[in-house]
């Protein structure tokens, strides 16, 4: 087994980083105050905390770097961003360690540099693995895109209402007709999902004839009794409802917009 191929489990171990990230996250930083929250207090740190919670954090950040290196080899993404994730969240764990063995020593000095080194280390870190997962621009885009969102011709910039077509009509087709309409199954060459495609109609020309909701197929072929073999949608599968029917109805003669 390689870290490619990884079994079912190890791939759910991998897929766990994100979570598991979060625990040497936060004992890191808490570890620091409480060893200079010690010295600003000018009290000596509790040895026995100070301790368990090295410890714990080499431990998590241990599960975390191999979870994160198990989730890579699965990603197969050869970016330079993950490989330079990869280093640093090493680098990170193995400061941890550092720091949990230092921590027996009786001089405060070398455990203080090191516990100092690794969080300095979490944000490089950080950074570049949220980086890969939100996008390099995602933390300060907020303070650069001054430009203000698309706005819709409402003179104070409230976006336009939503046409009956969006707000009735497109789940109507969804829920009935898309399943066998939409774009990887064009059944009678007739796509469904947008307004282009319903424009198009189907092999057999036009399927909304705005005003006449009797000679549009798309109305039409619903209405036909069940075991007529036009019929949409097919017998067997879930059909319309009289409601569903009238809102198709009344958008098509009031002119089919979208
Ligand atoms: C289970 C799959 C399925 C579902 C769901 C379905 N259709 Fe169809 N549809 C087909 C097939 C297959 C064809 C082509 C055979 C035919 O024309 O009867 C077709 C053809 C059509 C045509 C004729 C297109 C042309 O130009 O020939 C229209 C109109 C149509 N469907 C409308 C609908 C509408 C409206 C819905 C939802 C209310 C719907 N379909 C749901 C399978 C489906």
């Amino acid at each position: 087994m390689t870290f490619a191929d990884p079994s079912p489990w190890l791939a759910v171990f991998g897929r766990a980083h994100p979570v598991l990230l979060h625990a040497p996250l936060g004992l890191l930083p808490g570890l620091a105050l409480l060893e200079f929250g010690a010295v600003l207090l000018r009290r000596p740190p509790p040895r026995g905390a100070v301790l368990a919670l090295a410890w714990l954090c080499a431990l998590t950040a241990a599960a975390a770097a191999a979870s994160g290196l198990v989730w890579a080899g699965e990603s197969n993404d050869g970016s330079p961003t993950l490989g330079q994730h990869k280093i640093a969240g090493l680098v990170l764990a193995g400061l941890c360690l550092v720091v949990a063995v230092l921590a027996f020593a009786s001089s405060r000095g070398p455990f203080r540099i090191a516990l100092v080194l690794a969080c300095a280390a979490m944000f490089p870190t950080g950074h570049l693995g949220g980086e890969m997962t939100h996008g390099s621009d995602f933390l300060f885009a907020p303070l650069r895109d001054k430009k203000p969102p698309a706005k819709g011709p409402g003179p104070d910039g409230t976006p336009p209402p939503a046409s009956e077509y969006t707000r009735t009509i497109a789940p109507i087709l969804d829920r009935v007709c898309t399943s066998c309409h939409n774009p990887d199954k064009q059944k009678g060459e007739l796509l469904l999902t947008t307004p282009e495609g319903i424009r198009k109609g189907g092999e057999n020309g036009a399927v909304v004839v705005a005003g006449k909701p009797d000679e549009s197929p798309l109305l039409a072929r619903c209405l036909l009794p069940l075991d007529h073999d036009d019929h949409m949608p097919p017998a067997e599968k879930k059909q319309p409802t009289a409601d569903e029917l009238a809102a198709l109805r009344a958008w098509i003669e009031a002119g089919a917009g979208f």
